[in-house]
C-alpha cells in the first residue's frame, strides 16, 4: 500500500477531465491537482517555453512527494515527452494513451485529431497515429479559440460564441468524414456536448484524458504503487484561487477549494517563487 498522492497538472481547468476519470477508476487514491492558470493558454507558447514549463510543473508536484504524475496536458505531452518519460517520479502524458485508443477505431474512414496550436505544430500526435495506423488518412486541426473560451466560462453546448468556434474549427473534420475524433487537449472534454452537436452521434469522440487515466491506473498497479486510504483531492492554482474554485466546482459538480501558489517565472530557476 502506498498512500502518497498522485499528481496531476495542466495549464488550467482541462486536466480536471483526467482527474475526474482517475477518481472514478481509483476512488481511494489521494490526488494533488495543479492548474498553472497564471500561464494559460499553454497552446500559444513556444516549444522552448513549454520545455521549461513542463519541468517546472513536474518538479512542483514532485515537491509534494507524489508517487506518480499525470501530465494532463496534450501540449506538454506532445512537446516534452522526453522530459515526462525521463522524470525521476514515474510519469505519463496524455498523447500515447489517446493515440492508442484512436488506433483501435475500426474501418478505414479518416481519423481526426484536435489539439492546441502548439501540439499540432509539434506534429507528435500525427506522427504517433501514422505509426500505428499506416496508410490511414489523418486530419489534424489546431483549435486555438477553444481554451480561452473554456477558461472564460463559454462551455455550454448552446453558447453562441462556442458554437461558432466549434463550427469554424471542426468544419474540415466534418467535410473529411472522420469516423472518430481524438480530443487531444484535455480542455476539450469539457465542451464535448458542443462538439457532438456539431459532428453528430456518428463520430466517436475519444478522450485523451480518459485514456490517460486508464493507462495511469494500470501503470500504478504494475509498479506496486496502489494506495488504499484517503480518496482526497487537493487543488492548487497559480491563478486566482477563488475563480479557479468556482469554475472547477461547476465543472466537477462538487465543492472545490483551491489554494494559490505563486506563478513560476519562465526565466527563473525552479524554486525561486516557492
Ligand atoms: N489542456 C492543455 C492541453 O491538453 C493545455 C491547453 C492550453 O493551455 O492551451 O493541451
Amino acid at each position: 500500500m502506498d498512500n502518497r498522492a498522485i499528481g496531476i497538472f495542466d495549464s488550467g481547468l482541462g486536466g480536471l477531465t483526467a482527474a475526474a476519470a482517475l477518481r472514478e477508476l481509483m476512488p481511494m487514491e489521494n490526488i494533488i491537482y495543479f492548474a498553472d492558470s497564471a500561464r494559460v493558454p499553454y497552446g500559444a507558447k513556444s516549444r522552448d517555453e513549454l520545455l521549461i514549463m513542463a519541468r517546472q510543473d513536474l518538479e512542483l508536484l514532485a515537491s509534494f512527494q507524489v508517487k506518480f504524475i499525470i501530465a494532463a496536458c496534450g501540449t506538454v505531452s506532445s512537446n516534452a515527452a522526453h522530459i515526462i518519460e525521463s522524470f525521476p517520479v514515474p510519469s505519463l502524458g496524455v498523447l500515447k494513451p489517446g493515440i492508442q485508443a484512436m488506433s483501435r477505431i475500426p474501418g478505414d474512414a479518416p481519423l481526426g485529431i484536435i489539439a492546441t496550436a502548439a501540439s499540432i505544430k509539434a506534429g507528435a500526435f500525427r506522427r504517433e497515429l501514422e505509426r500505428l495506423c499506416p496508410g490511414r488518412r489523418i486530419v489534424d486541426l489546431p483549435c486555438p479559440d477553444f481554451v480561452p473560451l473554456i477558461e472564460s466560462g463559454h462551455t455550454g453546448a448552446d453558447d453562441p460564441e462556442l458554437r461558432e468556434a466549434v463550427e469554424h474549427s471542426l468544419a474540415p473534420a466534418k467535410e473529411a468524414g472522420v469516423s472518430a475524433l481524438l480530443l487531444g487537449c484535455t480542455h476539450y472534454g469539457i465542451i464535448a456536448p458542443a462538439i457532438r452537436d456539431f459532428l453528430g452521434d456518428g463520430v466517436e469522440l475519444v478522450s485523451a484524458s480518459k485514456s490517460a487515466a486508464q493507462a495511469a491506473c494500470e501503470r500504478i498497479a504494475r509498479l506496486g504503487l496502489t494506495g488504499g486510504e484517503g480518496g482526497e483531492t487537493l487543488y492548487y492554482t497559480s491563478g486566482d484561487a477563488g475563480e479557479f474554485s468556482a469554475a472547477a466546482s461547476g465543472l466537477l459538480g462538487l465543492e472545490v477549494r483551491a489554494r494559490h501558489l505563486p506563478a513560476m517565472e519562465i526565466n527563473g530557476r525552479y524554486g525561486d517563487s516557492f
